[in-house]
């Protein structure tokens, strides 16, 4: 038997989640909802947030799964790439915990912990399959041969999918995370009310800074001739902004897939949460004959039990790291 303690770190949330031979008891997440009013996340206030949240979230996380700490028979923690401050909690509450109990250390990435989050419950995508990874930090398009085996075949060039929807919120004057809120009026709007530009990027790269210059432009324009716009059309805005996302995101995971032939496509990471975005993929996959996986709510934005899962398969091939380990703010697939 083999009882993981997973921790994530690596942003906004601190969480923790025991994983018992590869399957999931227990995923406690703390927000820090001190962010909110600034309208993105601020690292410092972070780092302070995991420090007060590791200690009583990894207890939960032990009581919820009705295990014994003694019990747990390695901890797996989030390395990178995130905030170095916010990461370094994570990374030494980890490694303090497993040199106190003398259990092996395991380091992983958070991207491709998302992506396998795919692996906690049925069903499981079988390999190769291609992964459209959509967080605010990152969009990235992920040709995935094995657990660890992953090549990025496209990412974006300039601001990620849920920076493009959190900058459009802050445009309309949301509080942050916006891509929720966004995705919330969005059900109730107009999609085709406002035209919004498709970048055009011959590869399989993105671009969203255009998009917000232009929804900045719109907004400004609409505003001028008047004043009320905005809580008029606040809907038809969303849905219109959504709608335009999610055709930029599947138009490219279209491209991939004929470029390499895969038909196993999934989706991963906090924008994965969008219901356009699933509803999307859900019918694209249907008139293409896709096999297509989206993760249950709760492992689409961070969390510490896709940290557990990617660790317990390192776990099962022993690959483990030792106290010299240090954070990384930077990190590929
Ligand atoms: O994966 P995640 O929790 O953290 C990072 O690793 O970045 O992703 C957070 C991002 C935020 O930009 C948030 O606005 C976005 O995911 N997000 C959404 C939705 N839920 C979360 N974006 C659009 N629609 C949603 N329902
Ligand atoms: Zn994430």
């Amino acid at each position: 038997m083999a009882i993981i303690l997973g921790i994530e770190s690596s942003c906004d949330e601190t969480s923790a989640s025991i994983c018992i031979d590869g399957e999931i008891k227990s995923n406690i997440i703390a927000g820090q909802a001190v962010h909110a009013k600034y309208g993105g996340v601020v690292p410092e206030l972070a780092s302070r947030a995991h420090q007060q949240n590791i200690i009583p979230t990894v207890d939960q996380a032990i009581q919820a799964a009705k295990i014994h700490k003694n019990a747990i028979d390695a901890v797996a923690f989030t390395r990178g790439p995130g905030l170095l401050g916010a990461l370094l909690v994570g990374t030494s509450f980890a490694k303090s915990f497993a040199l106190a109990r003398n259990i092996p250390l395991i380091e992983v990435n958070h991207m491709q912990a998302h992506i396998l989050a795919h692996f906690i419950d049925d069903p499981k995508p079988a390999f190769p399959f291609l992964c459209l990874t959509v967080s605010g930090g990152h969009t990235q398009i992920v040709l995935v041969k094995d657990y660890f085996e992953m090549e990025l075949l496209g990412e974006t060039l300039d601001d990620a999918a849920g920076e493009a929807f959190d900058k459009t919120a802050k445009i309309l004057n949301l509080p942050y995370p916006g891509g929720p809120l966004i995705d919330k009026y969005a059900q109730l709007g107009d999609p085709n009310k406002f035209k919004l530009p498709e970048p055009q990027i011959a590869d399989l790269n993105f671009s969203f800074s255009g998009l917000k210059t232009a929804i900045l432009y719109l907004i400004q324009d609409e505003v001028r001739k008047n004043p009320d716009f905005l809580e008029e059309n606040l809907n038809d805005v969303c849905a219109s902004v959504q709608q335009r996302i999610v055709t930029i995101l599947l138009n490219k995971l279209k491209k991939a897939a004929q470029q390499t032939g895969v038909s196993n496509l999934a989706i991963a990471g906090g924008v994965s949460a969008n219901s356009g975005l699933r509803s999307g993929l859900q019918a694209l996959g249907e008139r293409q004959g896709w096999n297509v996986f989206i993760p249950k709510f709760e492992y689409c934005t961070d969390n510490a039990a896709m940290i557990a899962i990617a660790g317990y398969q390192k776990y099962l091939v022993n690959d483990f790291v030792g106290q010299d380990i240090t954070p990384l703010a930077r990190m590929h697939v």
